[in-house]
């Protein structure tokens, strides 16, 4: 055995992250101090076709792999074999992107003979809570703990009752909560990515203008958006047609207010259900200002929301879950493959 692999100190792991439009890089020691953490977002290329167009995120991968694995080794002052694992998201994803990633993480790891771990993104979402901060704030997330995921593909609300455990809880039945901000936003014509853009219109903008749906759906731990997503658009389509210039301001901010009551009493009534100790939130749309702003305001549950740079999607999150995993002595032969549809399951 890799008598490294028995220690739980001064680990320190690689971890690459390319499942979807960010080229990401990260150094971790201990999976919670962040040596480096180097994020190429593609956003600009992606953002005149309204979303993400696979082909060329994959080929964005590929240009810039290299150099964003070199800076973070670079910043973390470290070479190769000075490092304890290598680790890579497998999926959940898309094809194309995570193959770049997962390739330039197996060839780290044979180059290297290192350790070779592979995660679920959704799981690294989850570990961000456990990065420390600069001010090293947040305690430690306690279990039993209720994680929310609320990303671009993902409105999922999970039970952990210890590291590496998880019990899905619900998921969305329909558009993920991203996807709903990125869809609403294309309807009342403001830039991709939608939740930024959604969220700086509704600043400006009157949150109970209109009295949009909230899909509760009592006796189930599952979220819908479809359905306030149609509303939104009935109200656009009717205004056009009637020639009334459209409020945008007031629509984003009612759209945006009917997503964070159902996210944030879901959530709650999860925590008092299974008698969590702690709630974590993670996904691009926990950097959302009135999601954070309403789940730092309840004071039934501790609570851990992680920087805006560990919310969207980044490598360390990837290196926080690895370290778990090293730990208990989990890792993966060369040959593994990535898998776009990669289920949460407990280690
Ligand atoms: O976690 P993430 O970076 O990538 C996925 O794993 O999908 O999440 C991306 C999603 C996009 O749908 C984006 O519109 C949303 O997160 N998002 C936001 C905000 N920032 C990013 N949604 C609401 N408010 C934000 N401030
Ligand atoms: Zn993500």
């Amino acid at each position: 055995m890799n008598p490294k692999k028995a220690s739980s100190n001064n680990v320190r792991i690689l971890a690459i992250e390319t499942s979807c439009d960010e080229t990401a890089a990260a150094v971790l020691l201990n999976g919670n101090q962040v040596l480096s953490n180097i994020v190429a977002s593609q956003i600009d290329l992606h953002s005149k076709y309204g979303g993400v167009f696979p082909e060329m995120a994959s080929r964005q991968h590929i240009l810039a792999i290299y150099p964003v694995v070199e800076e973070a080794l670079t910043q973390a002052h470290l070479v190769l074999n000075e490092l304890d694992a290598i680790a890579v998201t497998r999926g959940p994803g898309l094809a194309g992107s995570l193959v770049v990633g997962m390739n330039m993480a197996k060839a780290l790891a044979l180059g290297s003979g290192l350790p070779l771990i592979g995660i679920n993104h959704l799981e690294g979402h989850l570990y961000s809570a456990w990065i420390q901060t600069e001010n090293n704030s947040p305690a430690q997330p306690d279990f039993p703990l209720i994680g929310l995921i609320v990303s671009g593909g993902h409105s999922t609300l999970i039970f952990m009752k210890d590291h590496l455990h998880y019990e899905i809880l619900g998921n969305t039945l329909d558009d993920a909560a991203g996807e709903a901000f990125d869809k609403v936003a294309r309807l009342l014509e403001l830039p991709y990515p939608g939740g930024p853009s959604i969220q700086k219109a509704a600043e400006y903008g009157n949150s109970s203008a209109y009295n949009f749906p909230r899909a509760r759906l009592e006796g189930s731990w599952n979220f819908s958006f479809s359905g306030l997503k149609t509303a939104v658009l009935r109200e656009v389509q009717t205004m056009k047609n009637s020639g009334i210039t459209i409020p945008i301001e007031n629509l984003a901010a009612s759209f945006q207010t009917a997503v964070v009551d159902v996210l944030v009493e879901k959530t709650l009534q999860s925590a008092e259900f299974f008698h969590a100790r702690h709630i974590i939130i993670g996904g691009g749309v926990s950097a959302n200002h009135a999601l954070r702003k309403a789940f730092i305001e309840q004071n039934k549950f501790t609570i851990t929301i992680p920087p805006l740079k560990y919310c969207t999607d980044n490598a360390a999150m990837i290196a926080a879950a690895a370290y778990q995993h090293f730990v208990h002595s989990r890792n993966d032969s060369l040959d593994i493959d990535v898998m776009p549809n990669f289920p949460l399951t407990s280690l």
